[in-house]
């Protein structure tokens, strides 16, 4: 049994005032920034009401139910029971990879990302004082993957790190145990460091056989970092709380180095938010965004199928981002533009994700049938203008 979990009608969204809503005119579909248009999962309404009615509105305190509640989450929902003592809060995960690069990296050295990959991470590199190398995901024809020997090469040249995005934005993959572990491996041979973004994990659906990256292996034990969050399934971007996580001494040295501020800037709402997301009375809720997402990206291939011919989509293994090659419509480099103009339909630029994405679009398809169906619609309209 779970619970079902609907969107909000369109006049309802269209009063939340965040950058979802706010970007464009009223007149535009926005499936573009990564929040959703669900509902709170009840915990979590609660657990803020109270706050606000009590006022309980200051800093966030030394201890926290936080660590703990994400330890019985990650054991109930991927069977991997990680240390509460190894872990810190941050603001959010950008922080969180910021500050661990920081430490893992000297300036000037390579960081791999895996193109095509949410924009942010190639400033976020940069804001380590790092610099950029590319290895992007391999195609392989019904899927990506790792390409490992473009991380060999590139570790081989001196990347002192990789940044993982585990499940993978915009591709929604989730990663092989195969690839894990051997990624694990290298990074170890080569004394590098692996930082494991693994905010969209949660959304993994069932039988996708999602695993924490410290779960892998004891080298990715050795090597790796963990930056976790329930912000992207619950919806809490705004209230701002992550988690970096570790599980050998020599990871969790680095993170307890960080200075204390690092967890200071953690919001108390988005703190009081997580915990009540991970406890065990959110999973039934979170079972029914699943549910619903897995009807959601099943219509969107209908939907391609119909209206878009010719639009390539791969059914994501996680989350509710779509990555669409719409490259053999002929609408350019860049074809989200045209979309936004004419159509009316906000999505992101495929460019943005890396040069990859020439072609392509993402869809944020965290909504309702009806919202994603007149998204459709409308792109459609303009394969006879
Ligand atoms: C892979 C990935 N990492 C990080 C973020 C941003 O997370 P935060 O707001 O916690 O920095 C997003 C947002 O969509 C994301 O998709």
């Amino acid at each position: 049994m779970s619970t079902t979990v609907r969107a909000l009608p369109l006049e309802q969204l269209r009063e939340r005032t965040s950058e979802k809503w706010r970007e464009y005119p009223a007149d535009v579909l926005p499936l573009f920034v990564a929040e959703t248009d669900f509902p709170l999962a009840p915990t979590i309404t609660r657990a803020l009401e109270r706050a606000v009615a009590i006022g309980d509105t200051g800093y966030i305190a030394s201890r926290t139910p936080l660590a703990g509640a994400f330890t019985a989450f990650a054991q109930r929902r991927y069977g991997w029971a990680p240390d509460p003592a190894r872990m810190r809060p941050t603001a959010d995960v950008s922080m969180g990879i910021v500050e661990i690069l920081r430490r893992v990296t000297s300036p000037g050295d390579g960081v791999i990302v895996m193109p095509p990959v949410y924009p942010p991470f190639y400033d976020l590199v940069e804001e380590a004082g790092a610099v950029v190398e590319r290895v992007p995901l391999r195609d392989t024809g019904s899927g990506w993957e790792i390409d490992l020997d473009g991380i060999r090469i590139a570790l081989e040249g001196g990347a002192r790190a990789v940044l993982l995005c585990s499940p993978h934005n915009p591709t929604g993959t989730v990663h092989s145990a195969t690839s894990l572990v051997a990624l694990a491996e290298l990074a170890a041979a080569h004394g590098a460091a692996v930082v494991s973004d693994e905010i969209h994990a949660p959304l993994a659906q069932r039988g996708a056989g999602f695993l924490p990256f410290l779960a892998v292996s004891d080298a990715a034990r050795e090597v790796g970092y963990a930056v976790v969050s329930a912000s992207k399934a619950f919806n809490l971007a705004g209230l701002k709380c992550a988690l970096m996580v570790t599980a050998s001494d020599g990871p969790t040295r680095v993170v307890r180095s960080l200075p204390i501020e690092v967890e200071w800037r953690t919001g108390q709402f988005g703190l009081l938010a997580a915990v009540a997301a991970f406890s065990e009375e959110s999973d039934e809720w979170l079972d029914g965004l699943l549910a619903t997402l897995d009807e959601n990206r099943r219509l969107l291939a209908d939907l391609l199928a119909e209206h878009l011919p010719g639009a390539r989509y791969r059914t994501p293994d996680a989350g509710y981002l779509a990555w669409i090659d719409l490259t053999d419509l002929g609408w350019g480099e860049n074809p989200a533009r045209r979309i936004l103009r004419e159509a009316k339909v906000a999505l992101h630029y495929g460019l943005a994700f890396g040069a990859e994405g020439a072609g392509h679009v993402r869809l944020n398809f965290g909504t309702s049938p009806e919202i994603l169906t007149d998204a459709v619609m409308r792109v459609s309209t303009l394969r006879d203008a």
